[in-house]
């Protein structure tokens, strides 16, 4: 039999599990840690194979490139066990080919697709036990790769660590969802990095976004850098809106994060025989709609959010409640997508992989 790069994943495992210390039952979004990570190191042109060791804190040296010039970039993804105790990831392979893709637009090497895929499978392995089962909780697995090489130059770094650290996690949201649309601030622009899920992305958000939370708003909206007339994404998720039957969101563009729900979404909305559209949503048109009924819903979608409903939005220091409505589209999209990444229903899209 030929070895696989399964088989050379060298494993190192704690002698001192946390598992123990973990309610379960009252599980936060992304605060408790697994017992292992998976690193693997680019160096002299290559990546390493990875190893798989005890989650543990990393040294670097001040002149670590990711200090000063922020070449980082990130996943975000899912395990699920159903109530057999199977395991499942939904999509992962898009997870992979969008690191890259973020990777390429950061100048960071691109990892080959085996040493994502193997070695979350084999993480996954080892850290059974800490994917939760109960509805609304999964294994929340964070793929990232940060610049380790020394120097204050600004170029690129020659040498890069890849991690997966994973966290059982419930909802990311706690209550409502209340948005502000956003005119001041942009979180990217045309030809810029938005499409990249770079850590700098958030970095630059959290200033605006705090200023809305003090407002009382969760996240903000994102409208185009241009002419801020348009919405785009929210800091941690896509968006859709339903005005009257049809259910729309914004093309993605160099600007936006292509969103593995959002394309999921679409997806299974268009297969419920639901009207769908890809296309600019102006302010003007949402304002216009909340007044006169025409806007019945709108949700973001992320892996993080699933699907999240919003109960507000506000523009220019105004708010605008949405109806609460029996039987909605969200409501009916989330189960269907639930239902296929925890093996609840059968995956016509074949998006689901047993681990
Ligand atoms: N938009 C942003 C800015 C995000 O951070 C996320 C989360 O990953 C999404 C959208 C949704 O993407 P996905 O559905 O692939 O998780
Ligand atoms: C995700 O949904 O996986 C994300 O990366 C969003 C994150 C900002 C929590």
């Amino acid at each position: 039999m030929t070895e696989t790069i399964k088989d050379l994943i060298e494993v190192t495992k704690t002698k001192t599990s946390k598992i123990k210390n973990v309610d379960f039952d009252n599980l936060s979004f992304g605060s408790t840690f697994s017992d292992h990570m998976l690193v693997c190191d680019y160096e002299n042109g290559e990546w390493s194979v990875p190893k798989i060791m005890p989650y543990q804190a990393i040294s670097l040296e001040p002149s670590s490139k990711i200090f000063h010039y922020g070449q980082s970039v990130f996943e975000g993804l899912k395990a699920y066990k159903d109530a057999q105790g199977d395991v499942f990831l939904f999509r992962p392979e898009d997870n992979c080919k969008r690191l890259n893709i973020s990777s390429k637009r950061m100048a960071i090497p691109e990892l080959p697709e085996a040493y994502f895929m193997e070695g979350l499978k084999k993480l996954l392995e080892v850290d059974r036990d800490w994917i939760p089962s109960k509805e609304g909780s999964s294994l929340y697995i964070r793929p990232f790769i940060f610049a380790t090489g020394k120097g204050f130059h600004a170029s690129p770094a020659t040498s890069y660590k890849f991690i997966i650290a994973t966290a059982p996690s419930g909802a990311y949201f706690a209550g409502k969802v209340k948005v502000l649309i956003e005119e001041t601030y942009s979180r990217s622009a045309n030809g810029g990095v938005g499409f990249a899920k770079a850590g700098g992305n958030y970095a630059g958000q959290f200033y605006p976004t705090q200023l809305a939370v003090k407002k009382g708003y969760n996240q903000v909206i994102w409208t185009d850098d241009t002419s801020h007339e348009y919405i785009e994404e929210a800091g941690a998720m896509n968006i859709f809106v339903r005005i009257n039957d049809t259910l729309m969101t914004a093309p993605v563009s160099d600007r936006i994060l292509d969103g593995i729900t959002r394309k999921s979404i679409i997806q299974i909305a268009k297969d419920e025989g639901f009207k769908v559209e890809e296309r600019k949503i102006s302010v003007n048109e949402l304002v216009e709609a909340a007044k006169n009924g025409s806007l019945k819903e709108m949700f973001g979608a992320g892996t993080a959010a699933v699907v999240s409903p919003i109960s507000t939005f506000g523009f220019r220091d105004k708010d605008y409640d949405l109806p609460e409505l029996e039987n909605t589209y969200a409501s009916k999209l989330k189960k269907r997508i639930t239902d296929i990444q925890t093996n609840n229903a059968s995956d016509p899209f074949g998006w689901r992989i047993k681990v």
